[in-house]
């Protein structure tokens, strides 16, 4: 299949490109297109045969759910059994924006997109050509994020064309994403809200709108709450490790990455940056900022896959403490790694 690239500045959309997009989108076909978090691979969500057709391009297995994406709220009546007081009140506060909230699912919806579970995963991106592809479109979209399944999340159209050129019909280039890190999802169906997946939008951002939450404890669990969260993710081709502990990581580091170059492996570091220049010259990337985590966010997926270009055997990565959005970076980078962590 030969997969067009259209390019659309999100400042001053053309929407003559949107409506070709749309119009693939209405015919049962795929399209890449960028969101506020990561970049999306969308198809009309009501569409069985089209949903079908994202699991293969992805290679991602059947049982791990959709989201939906939405443009306004008249979408969510008709997909959903009902909207709770709870629900109201985080979509007001957080809509547009990067949370998902899990409904119970209206008939509308095929058991394709939610891998047979009786909720579904909803959420309004605040990007504007997402927006507006779905406005065109007049469709309900499912959208995982555009990476084949196990590779990191795409935050720039290039990670996109590099996982899916040729497989599916259209990539929308809208630049980067700002947030860098998928959706928070919370599960508003359980008795006591459940945070799913952390996100940018972090647990005491939703306490203060609507109480008592909970964090599931998903990984322990048998039967995971977010189907998704049981496989392993975003890893890049080297072993990630990452170290934790409280005094001197860079040293310990520092020591590890020569034992393993010795060995002849090549070996990266992920640091930030207020402790590059405590390293000695492996491949080192910086993350971003320790005092502002949102960069670190920002960055993270397009920094893992930079070890990838550069052959890395085996990359080094602090750990970062796990409040605020630092609970959402710790789980990506955990994923990343296997659940690889060394204390020292
Ligand atoms: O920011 C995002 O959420 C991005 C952009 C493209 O919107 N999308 C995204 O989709 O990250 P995906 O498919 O990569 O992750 C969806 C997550 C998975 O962990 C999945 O298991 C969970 O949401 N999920 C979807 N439907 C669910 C449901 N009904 N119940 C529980 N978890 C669900
Ligand atoms: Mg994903």
């Amino acid at each position: 299949m030969n997969t067009q690239i259209l390019k659309i500045d999100e400042n001053n959309i053309e929407f003559s490109k949107i409506s070709i997009a749309a119009d693939i989108i209405c015919k049962g076909g795929l399209v890449s297109f960028p969101t506020e978090t990561v970049y999306g691979l969308g198809a009309n969500a009501l569409d069985t045969n089209a949903v079908d057709s994202i699991f293969l391009a992805k290679g991602r297995p059947n049982d791990n759910p959709l989201i939906i994406h939405i443009s306004k709220l008249e979408m969510l009546d008709k997909i959903v059994k009902s909207i709770s007081p709870l629900s109201e009140k985080l979509i007001s506060k957080f809509w547009p924006g990067p949370l998902t909230i899990i409904f119970e699912k209206s008939n509308l919806i095929p058991y394709s997109v939610t891998a047979n579970l009786e909720t579904v995963a909803v959420r309004m991106p605040q990007n504007k050509i997402a927006t507006a592809l779905i406005d065109y479109s007049n469709l309900p979209i499912a959208a995982p994020s555009a990476n084949l399944s196990g590779k990191p999340s795409p935050t720039l159209s290039k990670h996109v064309v590099e996982d899916l050129s040729g497989k599916i019909d259209i990539i929308i280039d809208g630049g980067d994403c700002n947030v860098g890190i998928e959706s928070t999802v919370i599960d508003l169906t359980t008795c006591i809200p459940t945070i799913l997946r952390p996100g940018i939008i972090t647990y005491d951002d939703i306490k203060r709108e609507i109480g008592d939450i909970a964090y599931s404890k998903k990984e322990n669990d048998n039967i995971p709450k977010a189907p998704g969260m049981k496989y392993r993710h975003y890893s890049p081709k080297a072993d990630l490790i990452i170290v934790s502990g409280s005094n001197d990581i860079e040293s310990k580091i520092n020591s590890l990455a020569s034992q393993k170059a010795q060995l002849g492996l090549k070996v990266g570091i992920i640091t930030t940056d207020e402790n590059i220049d405590k390293y000695n010259k492996y491949f080192l990337l910086s993350i971003g900022k320790k005092s502002d985590p949102s960069t670190i966010a920002k960055n993270l997926f397009a920094v893992l896959r930079e070890f990838d270009y550069n052959n890395i055997d085996i990359i080094f990565c602090e750990s970062f403490e796990k409040i605020g959005i630092g609970e959402a970076i710790m789980n990506r980078i955990t994923k990343a790694s296997g659940n690889n962590i060394i204390h020292v």
